[in-house]
């Protein structure tokens, strides 16, 4: 029973609408208290395996290279990896050196492990000794608003995040839903209706595209 607790605390994750968990890390940019970090922004917090290694130099490079695109959704980006502040900065000046890109933005250094395990980032039969790509969410109130996953051997798709995190702001703002492949553009879905009455209202309204009660859409006025 002990050892199933140890486990449980050992790999639990996060889930969405969870308060993401707190914590204080040493990154590349100096000390992050999670809770002091980013503040009215959103976080895209996100863990790669280990420094020096070719998928994550890709996947990092491919952070830094659209860095501007999360500013401009007013978001920040933190990263991690259960390998060591002198690494870290090792790695950062390898890669501005061999290929021009700088990682500018936080790398918290996890030797102790203690943030990935607060975050599910060690899946023990993935490895046990490193953090799976794992991608969490985070809006202005500290609050997970959506996970994703992934193994050591496939890297991450760029595209797909920031699609993600622009539905999630989109979805705040406008009380909508978003649809299978929704990009910025695309209809929404209209909420559908809760009541009879609501129900009789949706059927004889006019300037969305309702295909019956229960899937509507409409062009978003921005
Ligand atoms: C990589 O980033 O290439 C990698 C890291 C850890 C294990 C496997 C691949």
């Amino acid at each position: 029973m002990e050892n199933q607790e140890v486990q449980q605390e050992f790999y639990s994750m996060p889930r969405i609408g969870d308060q993401a968990p707190d914590f204080t890390a040493s990154t590349t940019k100096g000390q992050v208290t999670l809770s002091d970090f980013a503040k009215d922004k959103w976080i895209v917090f996100f863990s790669h395996p280990a420094d020096f290694t070719p998928v994550c130099t890709t996947e990092m490079s491919g952070f830094a290279q659209r860095k501007k695109e999360f500013d401009d959704l007013n978001t920040e980006l933190l990263g991690l990896s259960i390998d060591s502040i002198h690494a870290h900065l090792g790695w950062v000046s390898n890669v501005k050196e061999k290929t021009g890109v700088y990682f500018d933005f936080p790398i918290i250094a996890d030797l102790d492990m203690s943030v990935s395990k607060k975050y599910g980032m060690l899946q023990p039969n993935e490895a046990e000794t490193a953090a799976v790509r794992a991608v969490f969410f985070i809006d202005p109130k500290k609050k997970i608003r959506l996970v994703m996953y992934y193994p050591l051997n496939v890297g991450r798709n760029m595209d797909e995040i920031l699609r993600a995190l622009k539905a999630l702001q989109v979805s705040d703002q406008h009380k909508v839903a978003l649809p299978l492949d929704w990009k910025p553009g695309d209809q929404v879905i209209v909420p559908p209706p809760k009541t009879l009455d609501e129900m009789d209202k949706r059927n004889k309204e006019t300037g969305i595209d309702r295909i019956d009660f229960y899937l509507s859409k409409k062009d978003l006025k921005v």
